[in-house]
């Protein structure tokens, strides 16, 4: 099999064909797959219509993979298998949830611009999100290139943000959104850990920022200080000139870096089935261990 590659932007981003994911590539082919994923940070892949256990099967030839946060009440189920994170509107009996549903109001915090479990203290390397089910309109999931984000900064405010420490929570990006239905039990064990701000990839070599709306506070800086600062930077980072917007289609199995890449959701008609489904690579430790 021989994976060719066609850009979707001009910084980042990739239509990935030539390959089925069914089957476990084999070692070159995975290899290229990753030297893909070191060049473009986000990979489409069309036409890709993969088991649970075929997408489970090739995540785990990236890396170890996560299991899902449990944010759910004990009357919920989940739909998937707990190396799935369900990024449905649908309950486990596969029924469009209530729109005041308590895991749709959790769920609206994807519309925010993030990475991936930048919450947990090893966050995650890569996302794998596929779409089994997708609305006729809307839905459409907005990537951010955050190494180009780093490249186009100042080298004054480079030098600034390069030693900082960030600490990240989902309580605080829920907070955004006015969401603080959180147990004393969750509220406990989703507290702030701490992640670079400016990081170094070790597959490209290209620094990038390591930004998410989970981040609330900076060490060292007064609160509201570090905060504008986090906002400028998301500002700066989410202008269109380093945005990717894909238009889902049915067995679309996308791949993207959560070390160098912002994204977030985009709106879309809650009564109609959205069915997809994620894997997560783990990253091998924290980012306070990893290069500046
Ligand atoms: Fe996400």
């Amino acid at each position: 099999m021989k994976l060719n590659l066609r850009p979707l932007h001009d910084l980042f981003a990739a239509e990935a064909t030539g390959v089925s994911l069914t089957s476990p590539p084999d070692a070159a082919t995975l290899a290229a797959i990753v030297a893909a994923m070191d060049r473009y940070a986000v990979l489409v892949f069309p036409d890709q219509d993969l088991t649970d256990a075929q997408q489970i099967a090739f995540s785990e030839r990236l890396g170890p993979l996560e299991t899902t946060v449990k944010t759910f009440r004990p009357d919920h189920r989940a739909r998937l298998d707990l190396h799935l994170s369900d990024v449905s509107n649908l309950d486990e009996n596969h029924h469009v949830i209530a729109a005041d549903d308590r895991r749709r109001m959790n769920g609206l915090g994807n519309r925010l611009w993030h990475t991936d479990s930048s919450f947990k203290a090893i966050p995650a390397r890569y996302s794998l999100l596929s779409a089994h089910a997708i609305p006729p309109d809307g839905g459409e999931t907005e990537f951010a290139d955050l190494r180009a984000a780093w490249d186009a900064l100042p080298a004054a405010m480079q030098a600034r943000v390069a030693p900082l420490i960030a600490e990240h929570s989902l309580l605080t990006s829920r907070a955004t959104i006015g969401f603080t239905d959180f147990s004393p039990e969750e509220t406990a064990r989703l507290q702030p850990v701490p992640q670079r701000l400016v990081r170094t990839h070790p597959g490209s070599g290209r620094r990038s920022l390591y930004l998410a709306s989970h981040a609330g506070s900076i060490r060292g800086m007064p609160l509201p200080e570090a905060r504008v600062l986090l906002l400028d930077l998301m500002e700066h980072a989410t202008q269109r000139r380093f945005v990717y917007t894909h238009r889902w289609r049915l067995h679309d199995l996308v791949i993207w870096d959560d070390r160098c890449t912002l994204h977030r959701a985009r709106p879309f008609d809650m009564t109609v089935p959205r069915d997809m489904r994620r894997t997560t690579v783990s990253d091998a430790r924290s980012t306070l261990d990893q290069a500046a």
